[in-house]
């Protein structure tokens, strides 16, 4: 258990039920309280300053993600050995095996079906008049595409969003939620270790590539198996948090949705300053090899730190008013996709779904209407929104 050796104490339950509900009022406080806080009833530092996050993200060495990122060592157990939950350079060989299908290059091939379905999907569901973004609309291509390109097989496919939830779940610290997501990682362990996992992928699936190369490259067939956490856990969720969050923030504020259908060329820069504000990842944790000074308190080797991506997204030292939705605002060098060795691997995919669904809809749509209340997600890492009730006005 870390001791505290500094630090300003914050008081807030970072796994508390009303601050997953809530996490922008919590960001405010740690960031109040100070770049680097004590969470006093966590009892783990945190660290949210924007500048001081990027620095230490960066810095793998003595912030090691090697022995899991998620809060509870019990836990990592279960986790270590993805690209996630490893450092240099037994990261950087997984991550090269699993990056190639999610290049920007290889994306090429796949945009013409992403762009078809999410014109499908927008059609349909503006034609209805009124939907909810979270559930009707945001899952879709993840569901639909992403899900069949990582090619699981038909023992996998259909387990893979509960998965990746459960897998998100037990980073942090679920409370009740923890016995239910323990049994899906169970699961999840129990298909990875099976051996007939691998002869049941999918032909042309990402998971199959991934895991020959892995055996080709001198893998034995269980740390081959690992390489497909890296689609599993990270693929769905946290593009799916992401559009929901966005349709919700372009119902609140319309004048921005113009300014993108005036003009199309801010989709790219809205996309990531929804990423910024809604910070899919709200957090993950790392081990410090050795003692080391951040904005004057001394983390000790062998504490476990939280990084708050989301809190760190809304340090107006970095982004003056933080708290408003700005498409043209200057996003660049946010957290929401992480920095450093453990940058997100999947970003360009997802950039490039949310890219088809905003073009979609805003060949559509001239006005959401928030039609109903705004629900949670409740998940102890994901920042999500479990419904996100719209009316749409149709472009004449
Ligand atoms: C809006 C959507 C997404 C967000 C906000 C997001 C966020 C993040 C963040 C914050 C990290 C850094 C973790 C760290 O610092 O330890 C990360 C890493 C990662 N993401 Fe994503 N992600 C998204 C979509 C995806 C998708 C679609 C995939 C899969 C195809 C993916 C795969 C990964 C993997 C494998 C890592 C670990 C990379 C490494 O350790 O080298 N992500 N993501």
């Amino acid at each position: 258990m870390t001791e505290q050796t500094g630090a300003p104490v914050c008081d807030i339950d970072f796994y508390a039920d009303s601050t997953i509900a809530d996490p922008v009022s919590a960001y405010g406080k740690m960031l109040d309280a100070g770049p680097v806080v004590w969470l006093s009833q966590n009892r783990m530092y945190a660290i949210c300053g924007h500048a001081e996050l990027v620095a230490s993200l960066r810095n793998h060495e003595c912030f090691s993600s090697a022995k899991g990122v998620s809060v509870d060592d019990e836990i990592n157990k279960f986790l270590i050995g993805s690209s996630l939950n490893s450092d240099p350079p037994a990261h950087d060989v997984s991550r090269s095996i699993t990056f190639a299908p999610v290049s920007p290059k290889n994306l090429r091939h796949i945009k013409d079906r992403i762009e078809k379905e999410a014109e499908y999907v927008v059609e349909k569901l503006v034609q209805k008049g009124e939907f909810d973004a979270a559930s009707d609309l945001a899952p879709y291509l993840p569901l639909t595409i992403v899900r069949d390109l990582v090619g699981l097989g038909p023992n996998g496919k259909d387990r893979m969003l509960e998965w990746g939830a459960a897998t998100f779940e037990l980073m942090g610290w679920p409370g009740d939620r923890r016995d239910k997501a323990i049994e899906n990682l169970k699961q999840l362990r129990g298909f990875l270790d099976d051996p007939e996992t691998l002869d049941n992928l999918s032909d042309e699936g990402w998971a199959r590539r991934a895991t020959k190369l892995g055996i080709e490259g001198g893998m034995e067939p269980a740390r081959a198996a690992e390489l497909m956490r890296d689609y599993i856990a990270p693929s769905l969720d946290t593009t799916i948090s992401a559009i929901g969050y966005a349709i919700m923030l372009f119902s609140k504020n319309p004048e921005q949705w113009q300014r993108l259908r005036d003009d199309r060329d801010l989709v790219r820069n809205a996309i990531e300053e929804v990423v910024r504000l809604n910070t899919p990842i709200r957090a993950f944790t790392r081990y410090v090899t050795q003692d080391i000074e951040v904005a004057g308190t001394t983390l000790r080797q062998g504490n476990r730190v939280l990084m708050v991506y989301g809190a760190a997204n809304r340090d107006p030292l970095r982004f003056p008013e933080p708290n408003r939705f700005d498409i043209e605002r200057k996003t660049i060098g946010h957290v929401g996709f992480g920095q450093g060795v453990h940058a997100c691997l999947g970003m360009n995919l997802a950039r490039l779904e949310i890219t088809s669904l905003l073009n979609a809809l805003a060949d559509r749509v001239q006005q959401f209407t928030l039609n109903g209340p705004v629900v949670s997600g409740v998940n102890s890492t994901i920042h999500s929104l479990a419904s996100v009730p719209v009316k749409v006005s149709r472009v004449a």
